[in-house]
């Protein structure tokens, strides 16, 4: 298997899967982006989200320990997309959990495992954070995976204490991968926490102690739980030696594309290839929404794919794009993922005729804007 095969998506899903299925793990295939009995969450933004029944205690889990990759929607981070090398709408996030059974020790030790001896990354481009206080993570990382403490970065709560509105939540620790001094800010103090495009987050493994409720009260839960995320565009990024993860297939194609409607060569120009990104992402989110069953409204989950498509067509217009062409990205999108996510596949027509639609009103509603406008000038 030659390197980028190997460093698929596809393949480095599978071998997630199998590394930690080998460690006990039951694995699961992704939810759908729409939770299911949970009105806190508008949609799934983490692996850990449909599995919250499990970290609380209200439900028994099949097994203690599972593993799954997850489709995600996350729009908090929408104004970075495009701009930064690695920030993304949506995104699949592997993630191996433990309920009640094994902790830090074992999440850190697995975790370095998988990136140093299963992926073969170079353990010296490897850096760490931990929470302020945590000197048990600290020691861990120092004493018995081998981490110099140069390389371990403290971080207050805002980078590392994982937690959602409400829910399970905790301290965390994070894997920062160097991709060199060319592509940092060039600043002394650059290390991971710094915002430039150097040190890439790639998995974050959150010792979940915590059941956050609606007044912001964090309880303690009967268990210590781990709850990891790795993001498998940016991990595909780093093992393949892309720039961003939108130079990682299966995203490069639909960018391609859109290059290819365009006109536009990727590459010639900051602020075009930025639209060719947001485009990729958000026309990604879309067919994946559509395709869990999300159709574009007024109100909440609609809307985030009503923006998501919006925002996606001006940004085709920006790039000189005269016909509506949201819809031909999808077979891009569907051709590389539909293995994985085989709905995607048996709902192509559907998914293609909805984002059609979607865009074809909005192109109505701004033609007919635009002809008030001209009329009162
Ligand atoms: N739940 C861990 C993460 O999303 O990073």
């Amino acid at each position: 298997m030659d390197t980028l095969d190997r460093f698929s998506i596809n393949n480095i899903r599978k071998e997630y899967l199998d590394f930690f299925r080998s460690k006990g793990h039951l694995t699961e295939n992704s939810f759908s982006l729409i939770p299911k009995n949970d009105k806190s969450l508008l949609l799934i933004g983490a692996g850990m989200a449909p599995l919250k029944k499990y970290f609380t205690g209200a439900e028994t889990p099949p097994c203690k320990r599972m593993a799954t990759v997850q489709k995600c929607v996350r729009t908090g981070d929408i104004d970075n997309v495009g701009l930064t090398a690695r920030h993304l709408t949506f995104f699949e996030m592997l993630g191996n959990f433990s309920f009640g059974d094994y902790f830090k020790k074992e999440a850190i030790q697995w975790a370095w495992e998988l990136l140093t001896d299963v992926l073969k990354i170079d353990k010296d481009r490897l850096w760490v954070t931990v929470y302020l206080d945590d000197d048990e993570a600290e020691k861990i990382w120092h004493e018995v995976v081998g981490i110099p403490k140069e390389r371990i970065v403290r971080l207050g709560k805002a980078d590392n204490f994982w937690e959602l509105e409400v829910g399970p939540s905790g301290p965390c620790s994070e894997i920062y991968y160097d991709t060199g001094a060319d592509r940092g800010c060039g600043c002394s103090d650059c290390k991971p926490g710094c915002d430039c495009n150097r040190y890439i987050e790639i998995w974050n493994l959150v010792f979940t102690q915590f059941d956050k409720d609606e007044q912001g009260v964090y309880h303690p839960l009967p268990n210590p739980n781990i709850d990891t995320g790795m993001g498998l565009e940016r991990v595909a990024a780093v093992l393949q030696d892309k720039p961003t993860v939108f130079d990682v297939e299966p995203l490069f194609s639909v960018v391609k594309k859109v290059s290819e409607l365009s006109g536009v060569p990727y590459g010639s120009n900051d602020k075009k290839d930025i639209s060719m990104k947001i485009i990729c992402d958000h026309s990604r989110a879309a067919t994946f929404m559509i395709g869990d069953g999300i159709i574009p409204s007024n109100e909440g989950r609609g809307y985030v794919l009503r923006r998501l498509l919006r925002r996606a067509a001006r940004h085709g217009r920006l790039l000189g794009i005269k016909d509506i062409f949201l819809h031909e990205l999808c077979d891009k999108v569907i051709e590389n993922s539909k293995g994985a996510y085989p709905e995607l596949g048996e709902k192509k027509d559907y998914i293609k005729k909805v984002i059609k639609l979607e865009e074809e009103r909005f192109r109505e509603t701004i033609d007919s804007g635009m002809d008030i406008l001209k009329s009162y000038i």
